[in-house]
């Protein structure tokens, strides 16, 4: 059941919760007008304390196309939080206005503390730097619509594992999964914590680290490409000695399965080259595309069930 739930991290979800909300999205590809008016006279109110393109676009549109309305703090500046109002007064404001609060931050845990203060549930739309459940969900709807399945893949997992909330977030919603094996593939600086290694032990998930994409670019059904996360460096010299790690080309590709697809939380900065997006594998936008029914069955299995 998801009804009423807040939706903070993956680890609190089960299969079963992905897979009902897959099945959610699925029906609402298949006959989108029947869903124009589920959710009527509902109010969704978003806050993006950090920059976003699509997890806030995809929010609203997915609001307004179950016919509900949205309220949006807008930018922090323009708010009362210019003023000195604290996170707590203003989450409560929200919770008062709206029936479901959606909340991107920089700081992690602060879903968490926006769910302890409202009463309406709170999805969290990305904070700090390993919760992003909703991209999770999106990611891996978009591996089920692609292969037909997510069980018995193999998959990379490229780029950014320590400071990036959708690699973190992808690889603890695999682990509920039964692939047949996940390639972490980073510099050493930005190889996964050890609670998300520990995360895939306890799950029985095969796994291997490695560092060059061309070594097992030929074994991946998937490649989850990322960006490097260079906001959240502490360091700015460090981040200066891993950019530019990867960049998938078409020549990287000439290894790679005629049916790998390649996906992307995005935004991409030089990861992937624009040549790449001509190619079969490229799925990234498509993967975007699905972020609004994916929200859709959110929203409408948490507010109406
Ligand atoms: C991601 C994020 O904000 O964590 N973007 C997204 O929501 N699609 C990934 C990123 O910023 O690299």
């Amino acid at each position: 059941m998801l009804r009423g739930r807040d939706i903070i991290s993956v680890n609190e979800l089960s299969r079963q919760d992905f897979e009902r909300i897959f099945d959610a999205a699925d029906e609402i590809l298949e006959a989108p007008g029947k869903w124009s008016s589920v959710l009527r006279g509902k109010i969704m109110a978003t806050a993006f304390f950090e920059p976003s393109t699509r997890t806030r676009l995809s929010f609203h549109t997915a609001m307004l196309r179950l016919g509900g309305e949205v309220v949006d703090l807008g930018e922090v500046e323009k708010s009362s939080m210019a003023k000195g109002e604290n996170l707590s007064d203003t989450i409560r404001m929200l919770d008062s206005y709206s029936d479901v609060i959606v909340m991107r931050h920089r700081l992690e845990g602060a879903a968490k503390l926006a769910a302890e203060i409202a009463e309406k549930p709170v999805i969290n739309a990305g904070d700090g730097s390993r919760n992003h459940p909703t991209q999770a969900m999106i990611d891996l709807y978009a591996i089920r619509r692609f292969h037909g399945r997510i069980d018995g893949l193999t998959i990379g997992v490229l780029g950014d594992l320590k400071y990036g909330r959708a690699t973190n977030s992808f690889i603890a919603a695999l682990a509920k999964f039964r692939v047949e094996r996940i390639y972490l593939i980073s510099p050493p600086q930005l190889r996964v914590r050890d609670d998300t290694r520990e995360l895939l032990s306890e799950a029985g998930i095969e796994f291997k680290e490695v560092e060059r994409l061309e070594d097992v670019i030929g074994e991946l059904d998937v490649l989850y490409a990322s960006r490097i996360q260079k906001e959240r460096f502490p360091d700015p010299s460090e981040y200066e000695l891993v950019r530019g790690s990867y960049v998938i080309t078409a020549e990287t590709l000439k290894g790679a399965r005629s049916s790998l697809t390649i996906l992307h939380p995005l935004p991409r900065v030089d990861e992937i080259s624009f040549e790449v997006d001509s190619t079969p594998h490229a799925k990234y936008f498509e993967q975007a595309a699905l972020g609004v029914p994916v929200r859709m069955a959110l929203l409408k299995l948490i507010l109406v069930g």
